[in-house]
């Protein structure tokens, strides 16, 4: 199988397979989403069944949760954790300050709520997604769907302020209707190309009130696991200050490269 994985998918696959070592037994984990998020939730899986590891996983979206029971993760929620030991999830872009980007799968809002409530954030990535400045990646915005135009237009009107390059904004569309996040929302994707300050936008966006979040994870991530398609990884930890590298060996493996669809 493992033939057939593109080298973006190895490098996910690798960052992923590293950051399930920082699981230990008894542990609260927070699961991310998106592609490189599921392939964390089937290595974790793999733990549990192979080693017995005792965890209990709180999912950041219905998707994440339901791969997750597939693989044989306790899955609970939120308020029955209360805090977590850890979240590992993924980001569409981040920077030298571990600044991200995240809610390209529309996940955003339950990420956030769950990464802040971790003692620690891990995010897996490939290298593509590292940037000198956020931006290029649109960010994602969860709306609420009453007058969700009105918001559009107030937020694009904001962003004449901004340390932006562009304001244009679009509507996230699942086929022909607008797509809805779990909460029942809505999601804007604001096309800036460069955000000068992350941390200022985030604040601002914050104050409308038709916005509910955004996808500016700032202060949020501690260690960042970038994958490479050759099977390197590189570790970058921003409270501790360091950065090593390792090599992953990649092992074909049936059970975890079977069926994955997200
Ligand atoms: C989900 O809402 C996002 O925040 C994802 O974590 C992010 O889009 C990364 O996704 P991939 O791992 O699929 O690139």
């Amino acid at each position: 199988m493992s033939g057939e994985l593109s080298p973006i998918d190895k490098a996910k696959f690798v960052a992923a397979k590293q950051s399930v070592e920082y699981v230990e037994d008894g542990m609260r984990v927070g699961l991310g989403t998106g592609s490189t998020a599921a392939w964390m939730v089937r290595c974790l899986g793999e733990r549990v069944r192979d080693e017995g590891l005792k965890i209990r996983g709180v999912p950041t979206s219905s998707r994440t949760a339901a791969l997750a029971r597939e693989v044989g993760i306790e899955v609970i929620s939120l308020d029955e954790a209360k805090w977590l030991d850890l979240t590992i999830d993924g980001a569409d872009e981040f920077d030298a300050d571990l600044s991200l980007i995240k809610g390209g799968g529309g996940a955003l809002l339950q990420e956030k709520i769950v990464a802040t409530a971790s003692d620690r954030m891990v995010v897996i990535t490939d290298a593509a997604k590292r940037v000198e400045h956020l931006g290029n990646f649109p960010l994602p915005v969860e709306v609420v769907p009453f007058g969700w135009r009105t918001t559009q237009a107030l937020i694009e009107e904001t962003l004449i302020q901004m340390d932006v390059l562009g304001r244009d904004s679009t509507l996230r569309m699942n086929g022909d209707v607008a797509f809805v996040t779990d909460e029942g929302n809505h999601i804007l994707d604001l096309h800036l190309g460069r955000i000068g300050n992350p941390r200022q936008l985030a604040m601002v966006l914050n104050q409308m009130p038709g916005v509910v979040e955004n996808g500016l994870f700032i202060d949020i991530c501690d260690t960042v696991i970038i994958g490479h398609g050759d099977g390197r990884i590189e570790i970058r930890d921003i409270n501790e200050g360091t950065a090593e590298e390792k090599r992953l060996d990649f092992v074909e493996d049936d059970n975890l490269f079977n069926d994955l669809n997200d």
